[in-house]
């Protein structure tokens, strides 16, 4: 039987956290939040929470160690088919005409979903124009995105994703034309050009800013706001607000939703969120 912290362990560890380091945790949704540590004292073989505070007080590499495993990195190719066809339509549709198109994955985890995004803006024609940042607060996350080197099971497990999206396209694209196959290894490597295109920046929803100087035409936020509690979620749907230029997109994962007064400023389309403003209406 693994050992359950009270909820009063838990705050004492993201204080402990918070008073030795950058992250903070204290928004996160206590519930999963408990889940997580719950797993990492079991997987560390801690029976007491003073001793997991301890050892990641003294020992920083076991910290972020623990931080890497506390994030749910879960994630897929083109996750949720159905909003790919229908982001395809709207991205076609409202921003064929931009010059350039910038386009922000917040959370992104191991890149699968700035990979999608890659795929589909090439298929319908619009990549070069596109600048796509994938972020994440876990840099080992990161490192594997930007290697884009994937298990052949990870890819093929989502072979319907594709498949689903692919059988929108009159010429009916394959996977192969999107990596290079080691066979040797069993793995997946995404071609070079899609590589090139992605930027993978270490980047913290609850303390960093939008440091890319730009407004956006999309910010994919998906499966990252479900672990925060709501006063948390409000204030970074508010940043994402402020950081959409007036015609911008924001689109949220199935469980995900704006509510309150904020979401008067969006009209929404099952997970997509089209911006408002007061000189603008989304159509
Ligand atoms: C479940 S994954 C979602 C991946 C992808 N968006 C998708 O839907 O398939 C959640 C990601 O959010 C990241 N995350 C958690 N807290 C974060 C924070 N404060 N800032 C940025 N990313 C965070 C985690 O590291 C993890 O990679």
């Amino acid at each position: 039987m693994s050992y359950i912290p009270t909820y009063d362990e838990v705050k004492l560890f993201i204080e402990a956290v918070r008073a030795i380091s950058d992250y903070d945790f204290s928004h996160y949704s206590i519930k999963s939040f408990t889940r997580r540590i719950e797993k990492v004292m079991s997987d560390y073989n801690f029976t007491s929470i003073n001793d997991l505070i301890k050892k990641v007080v003294k020992d920083r590499k076991f910290l972020e160690q623990v931080v890497r495993d506390i994030t749910v990195n879960t994630t897929e190719f083109f996750r949720d088919p159905e909003i790919w066809i229908e982001l395809k339509r709207i991205i076609f549709d409202r921003f064929y005409d931009e010059e350039q198109i910038f386009i922000w994955h917040t959370g992104c985890s191991s890149g699968q979903e700035v990979y999608s995004m890659l795929f589909l803006l090439d298929l319908i024609g619009m990549m070069d124009k596109a600048v796509v940042y994938g972020t994440d607060i876990n840099e080992e996350m990161l490192e594997i995105a930007k290697l884009g080197q994937f298990r052949a099971k990870d890819v093929l497990d989502y072979k319907e994703n594709f498949e689903q999206v692919f059988s929108t396209f009159k010429y009916k694209p394959k996977i192969e034309d999107f990596f290079d196959i080691d066979q040797k290894n069993q793995k997946f490597i995404v071609k070079e050009r899609y590589r090139n295109k992605a930027k993978f920046i270490k980047h913290d929803l609850v303390k960093d800013h939008n440091f890319f100087g730009v407004d956006f035409h999309i910010i994919m936020c998906r499966n990252v706001l479900i672990y925060f509690d709501p006063q948390l979620q409000n204030k970074i749907y508010n940043f994402f607000y402020d950081s959409l230029r007036d015609n911008g997109i924001l689109v949220l994962g199935k469980h995900e939703s704006i509510i309150g007064e904020l979401s008067l400023k969006f009209k929404k389309q099952n997970t997509i969120y089209f911006k408002k403003t007061e000189n603008y209406s989304p159509w």
